[in-house]
C-alpha cells in the first residue's frame, strides 16, 4: 500500500510499503478515506525527531471502512464506517474507565515512562504504524474505533480522531461556564474549534490571538474577539483591558513548544537538528528545548484564581516554570492528551446538518495521500491560507 513515511528533520514522503495484516483476534483492517495532518505531526519533522526511525508511517487522524475484522471481532463487520481515536486505549482498563484513555493500562509504554500508544507517533509513544495511508490496523476492534453513519461527507466525522476531543478537553479542563471568559492562545485547527467549543458551551466572552491573518480572521467571521499578536505585542496589556483589568477567568494555550517568540529556545531546538540522535534525546527527556512563550503568556493573562489548560504538548522535563507567579496567582493547571473516547457521548450529538461546530466547511484543504509530502509543507509554512489539511488516499 502507499503511506507517508518519515525520513527526517522536514522531510516525509509517500512510500510503498507492505499492507497492514491482523495480528491479533480484535483486529481490524480500515481502509482509510481521510486522515488528518496535525499540528503534532509538525513536531515529528521538527523537534521531537531524535525519536523517529525513518520509515515510520505518520499520521493518527484516520477514518474510513472497516475490510476485514478478526475472528473475535463481534462490535463491527466488513463495511461498518468508523473513526479512529489517535490515543490506543483498550477501553476496559482500570484508566479506560475513569476515562482516562490516555493513560491506558494496557497500552502505556511503561520501558519508556510514556502513557498510552499513539497511531503513528515517536517510539515514546510505541512506534505504532499510522493512518495517513491506504490501510491501517487498529487494535481492540469491539472497543476503540468509533462507529458512524454511512451518508455524510467524511468532514462531518473525521475531526471525532482529534481536533474535536482535543478541543471539547481544553475547554473543559479550563472550567469555562456559561457567562465565563476565556483566552485562547493560538488558532490553529485547535485552538480555532476551542473557540468555537467554548462559544457553544456558553462562554460570554471569546479572546483569541495568533499571528497568521487567514486563521485571525477565520475566528473573526465565528464572532471570536481576536488579536494580531504581530501587531500588537503585549497580549496581557489587551486582554486585561477587556476584563476590567482582571484577566480572562481561563486561558487555553493551543500552541504548544515550537511557539513564536522564545529565540533562545528555537536557537536550542535548532541545534537538536546538528547533535546526534542518542545525545538528543537525553537533552530533550532530561533537560528540555521547549519555547514556552506561550505558556508563560497565559500564567500573566490569566486572572488571579483562574485556570490553565495546555492542550499545546510540551517536551522538556526541566523547562523552568514561575513557580512563585503561579502559586502566588492561586493559578489552577491542567493538561495532557486529550482522552478521545471521553468525550465522544458529548460531541456525536453535535456533528449533525445544523453543524452547531462548522465542522462541514473547517477544513481548509482536501488533499490526495500521493500529495502528502507538499501538503505538509504548505501546512507547516502556514502557506496558502493552509489550517486544516485532510490527505485522502
Ligand atoms: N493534547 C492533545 O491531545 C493534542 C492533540 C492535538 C494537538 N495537540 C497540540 O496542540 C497544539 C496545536 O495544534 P494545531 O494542530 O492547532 O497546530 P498549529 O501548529 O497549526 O497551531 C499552532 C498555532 O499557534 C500559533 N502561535 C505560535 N506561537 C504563538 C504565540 N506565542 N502566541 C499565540 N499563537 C502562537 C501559530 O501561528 C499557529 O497558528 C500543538 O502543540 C499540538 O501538538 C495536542
Ligand atoms: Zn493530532
Ligand atoms: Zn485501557
Amino acid at each position: 500500500m502507499r503511506a507517508v513515511t518519515w525520513h527526517g528533520r522536514d522531510d516525509v514522503r509517500v512510500d510503498t510499503v507492505p499492507d497492514p495484516a491482523i495480528q491479533d483476534p480484535t483486529d481490524v483492517i480500515v481502509e482509510i478515506t481521510s486522515s488528518g495532518i496535525c499540528g503534532s505531526d509538525l513536531h515529528l519533522i521538527e523537534v521531537m525527531a531524535p525519536f523517529m526511525t525513518v520509515g515510520d508511517v505518520m499520521g493518527h487522524e484516520p477514518m474510513g471502512v472497516v475490510r476485514e475484522v478478526g475472528p473475535g471481532v463481534t462490535e463491527l463487520q466488513a463495511g461498518d464506517r468508523v473513526v479512529v481515536p489517535f490515543n490506543i486505549s483498550c477501553g476496559t482498563c482500570w484508566m479506560c474507565n475513569q476515562g482516562l484513555q490516555s493513560q491506558c493500562e494496557t497500552t502505556q509504554n511503561r520501558e519508556q515512562g510514556f502513557g498510552a500508544s499513539l497511531f503513528g507517533y515517536t517510539k515514546l509513544y510505541g512506534q505504532v504504524p499510522g493512518g495517513q495511508a491506504q490501510y491501517l490496523r487498529v487494535p481492540f476492534g469491539n472497543t476503540l474505533p468509533i462507529k458512524v453513519p454511512h451518508g455524510p461527507a467524511d468532514d462531518r466525522f473525521v475531526y471525532l480522531s482529534d481536533v474535536l476531543p482535543t478541543a471539547w478537553q481544553a475547554v473543559q479542563y479550563a472550567g469555562v461556564v456559561p457567562g465565563g471568559s476565556v483566552l485562547v492562545l493560538g488558532l490553529g485547527p485547535i485552538g480555532d474549534m476551542a473557540t468555537r467549543i467554548a462559544k457553544h458551551l456558553g462562554a460570554s466572552a471569546v479572546y483569541a490571538v495568533d499571528t497568521v491573518p487567514e486563521r485571525l480572521a477565520r475566528a473573526r467571521a465565528n464572532g471570536i474577539d481576536v488579536l494580531d499578536s504581530t501587531a500588537q505585542a503585549d497580549v496581557v496589556a489587551w486582554v486585561r483591558d477587556k476584563t476590567d483589568g482582571r484577566g480572562p477567568d481561563a486561558v487555553i494555550d493551543a500552541v504548544g513548544m515550537e511557539a513564536h517568540g522564545s529565540p533562545g529556545a528555537k536557537l536550542a531546538q535548532k541545534a537538536t537538528a546538528l547533535v546526534p540522535d542518542a545525545l538528543m534525546e537525553k537533552v530533550m527527556q532530561v533537560v528540555g528545548v521547549d519555547r514556552m512563550a506561550a505558556l508563560n503568556t497565559a500564567i500573566e493573562a490569566v486572572r488571579r484564581g483562574g485556570t490553565i489548560s495546555l492542550s499545546g504538548v510540551y517536551g522538556g522535563a526541566t523547562d523552568p516554570m514561575p513557580l512563585m507567579r503561579m502559586f502566588d496567582k492561586q493559578i489552577e493547571l491542567r493538561m495532557g492528551q486529550a482522552n478521545v473516547w471521553r468525550w465522544v457521548p458529548d460531541i456525536l450529538p453535535l456533528l449533525t446538518d445544523a453543524d452547531p461546530l462548522g465542522v462541514d466547511t473547517f477544513a481548509t484543504h482536501h488533499v490526495p495521500l500521493e500529495q502528502a509530502s507538499q501538503a505538509y509543507e504548505t501546512f507547516r509554512q502556514k502557506q496558502d491560507g493552509a489550517v486544516k489539511v485532510l490527505l485522502q488516499p
